[in-house]
């Protein structure tokens, strides 16, 4: 293991923990006491990671990069889901240009390689900030059981160790980005960004849950997930997630 790693980026506020709980509540509480935008907390591990729908998220120790951002974009609450597809778009054009792999986007937060999750996002609504916690596998050569199916990591993808300083300066810059482009270009394009990147979102076989199978029709104006179901209803997916069905 190796010392206490220290990220810093220039003109912004990192704070770095060795092992906290989740990097989300630490946001938050600075947050509270009026962090600015741009502000990352960060940890080399997290001992109750958080994911969606009250999962865990497997934080490991330096093998992977867990972060939260404090953003305060002039935007409405109900604007969120958009924040998250354009949190999606900044982690995918990370992983083309510092990987060369051409990661797929599946709605509403998952980042595929190989039809595995490589990295979640987790967008909260909190103390009139968005917090926005990436958590990326980066150099993990293993998962546990129960993931192993449904995870990877840049390593185990391309054979190569990343280093964690540059993703994150990366990453922090491709969110600010994607972020100005919905705030300034708006929703519009943050849809077609988020349409081109994933294989997902237009005519693609899947199942929501037991009652609901159908076939994707694309993005709502505020970011949720059309589906023309088997019974031949249009119907927009407000929660949860998709599954493939082929
Ligand atoms: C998901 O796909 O379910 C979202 C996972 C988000 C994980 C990140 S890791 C950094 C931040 N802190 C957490 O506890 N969760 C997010």
């Amino acid at each position: 293991m190796s010392a206490s790693w220290r990220p810093s980026i220039p003109g912004r506020v990192v704070e770095w923990h060795r092992t906290i709980d989740t990097t989300m509540r630490a946001a938050a509480e600075l947050a509270f006491l009026g962090a600015a935008a741009g502000t990352i907390v960060g940890a080399d591990e997290q001992t109750a990671g958080q994911g969606r729908m009250g999962r865990t998220w497997y934080s490991p120790p330096e093998s992977g990069l867990y972060f939260t951002v404090i953003l305060r974009p002039e935007l409405d609450v109900r604007q969120l889901p958009l924040v998250t597809l354009a949190l999606g778009c900044a982690v995918h054009d990370a992983i083309l240009l510092l990987a060369g792999l051409y990661a797929d986007l599946r709605w509403p937060n998952d980042v595929l390689l190989s039809e595995k999750k490589v990295c979640g996002v987790l967008t909260r609504y909190e103390h009139e900030a968005v917090l926005a916690g990436i958590g990326l596998n980066l150099n993990h050569e293993s998962f546990p059981p129960e993931l192993a199916g449904q995870a990877t990591s840049l390593k185990l993808e391309t054979g190569r160790t990343f280093a964690r300083e540059e993703w994150l300066r990366f990453l922090a810059r491709s969110i600010d980005t994607q972020v100005n482009i919905l705030t300034r270009a708006g929703a519009d394009s943050v849809l077609s960004a988020f349409t081109v990147r994933s294989t997902y979102t237009e005519r693609r076989r899947v199942i929501v849950d037991e009652q609901t199978r159908g076939t994707t029709a694309g993005l709502s104006p505020d970011g949720f997930l059309r589906l023309r179901t088997d019974s031949g209803d249009l119907v927009t997916i407000h929660a949860g997630g998709v599954r493939p069905l082929d």
